[in-house]
């Protein structure tokens, strides 16, 4: 009988919460038509005309050590690469079939090659894995709610065997978890309607990984999907909850909470324009003050976020991806330590913007800045031991003259003569209290 160990959990997660930041990426054969990785089930295209990609994928500008070094200068501490996605196209050697990258123009383990370009820049690697597989002839067709053939009446499940499916799926994670050395964390990827939990066999599945894989984080998409919680927020998690709830393209109004009102690990999973595999359509690109501010935003909240970079057929990072990620490097090179092992502050909301918080630091992110000094509500003014610019280290003071006494429930901050600070973005102030 599964018992949910608290400790034991907490201990696993302690580095992943500490990171805060991680990098997605979705590169596969969906590159080519650069729609969208759901492009066969929008299309309902049938297999045998999507398959014919793989015949021109040549990864001839595949470079993961690239992809790893941007993602470490960006500030990231993890990264996490589609091993395979719902197409069934597999970027890894695999037994179980021959719709993978080693049969391709490539004939490379892209995989490995990403593995240990992470790992040499000293970043956690990270597998997402489609539990979905829209190419396996005993996956759900017809009459499934995503699956390409959903609506083509020749396309019937009487001759398919789920279970000969499964044997598939919890093999080819046996693979991943077996021959690439260690593994940090697990995207699985997703539930819905009845396909979930034991449907997948779930709890032997994340007992086989944690075998395989001691320490690993695995998401809760065995349970839930971009929306939905999964049993971890339950007092009685199980076998198979996610060590993290992955609310998709949102960052959760007022973070997450479990059943008994305590904080929940979470990860928002944003893309840099509407689409996560390469959409050469799409150049809607948020900007990367917006990117930051959302960063803030989830750590504010007691989350992560991993931010996602669609390269496209050849393995290149689109332009305007490249220079969100300098941007993003430049702020986090200042402010990282605001970020890192931060968290809710337990203070108010202040108007200038968002404050995160490390034991006895406050980091006050200056989005807006205030007419005046900055007022802060909810810190002790007799417990502060000092004030700095994060960025340049420079000393800053409380002011109590003129109206200011007029606010005694507040703490005036005195910016500097400038009104336009340095950092127009997000400009960090620490603060830090007497224990
Ligand atoms: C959703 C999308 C999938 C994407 C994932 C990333 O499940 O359907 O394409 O890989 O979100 O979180």
């Amino acid at each position: 009988m599964y018992r949910f160990n608290r400790e034991e959990y907490e201990k696993r997660i302690q580095w992943y919460k500490d990171a805060r930041f991680g990098m997605f990426i979705h590169w596969g054969l969906y590159a080519i038509p650069a729609r969208g990785e759901w492009l066969r089930h929008f299309d309902q295209t049938p297999a045998d005309e999507y398959d014919r990609y793989m015949d021109e994928f040549t990864a001839k500008d595949y470079n993961p050590r690239q992809w790893a070094r941007l993602a470490r200068e960006a500030g990231m501490k993890y990264v996490v690469l589609t091993t395979k996605h719902h197409d069934g196209f597999c970027l890894f050697d695999t037994k179980y079939t021959d719709f993978n990258s080693m049969n391709a123009p490539c004939h490379r383990d892209l995989v490995r090659e990403f593995v240990e370009a992470v790992r040499d820049e000293g970043l956690k690697v990270g597998l997402y894995f489609s539990i979905i597989d829209w190419r396996h002839p005993d996956y759900p067709h017809y009459g499934d709610e995503i699956h390409p053939m959903r609506n083509n009446s020749n396309e019937g499940n009487e001759n398919r065997d789920f279970n000969r499916y499964l044997d598939f799926m919890h093999g080819q994670v046996r693979e991943l978890c077996t021959n690439y050395g260690k593994i940090d964390l697990l995207f699985f990827d997703y539930s819905y309607g009845n396909m979930r939990g034991q449907t997948w066999k779930a709890e032997e599945l994340v007992t086989m990984v944690r075998s395989l894989q001691p320490g690993i984080i695995i998401n809760n998409r065995l349970e839930a999907g971009g929306r939905g919680f999964g049993s971890l927020v339950t007092n009685d998690p199980l076998p198979w909850h996610g060590d993290y709830v992955t609310p998709e393209q949102i960052v959760p109004p007022d973070g997450i909470k479990d059943e008994q009102g305590r904080p929940v690990l979470w990860e928002s999973c944003i893309t840099m324009n509407r689409h996560w595999g390469y959409c050469a359509g799409d150049r809607f690109f948020k900007t990367p003050a917006m990117l930051i501010h959302k960063l803030v935003e989830c750590v504010s909240k007691g989350g992560n976020m991993i931010l996602n970079i669609g390269p496209d057929a050849y393995g290149n990072i689109p332009q305007e991806e490249l220079d969100i990620l300098k941007a993003i490097a430049v702020w986090m090179k200042k402010n990282g330590e605001s970020i890192y092992g931060c968290s809710i502050a337990g203070i108010p909301k202040p108007d200038f913007g968002r404050v995160t918080r490390k034991d006895n630091l406050y980091y006050l992110h200056i989005f807006e800045n205030a007419v005046g000094a900055l007022p802060v509500q909810g810190l002790d003014r007799t417990r502060i031991k000092r004030i700095r610019a994060l960025e340049s280290g420079h000393e800053l003071h409380v002011v109590t003259h003129f109206n200011y006494c007029d606010y005694p429930d507040y703490v005036f901050i005195d910016t500097g003569e400038n009104p336009v600070l340095p950092d127009e973005t997000d400009y960090v102030i620490k603060v830090e209290l007497e224990n």
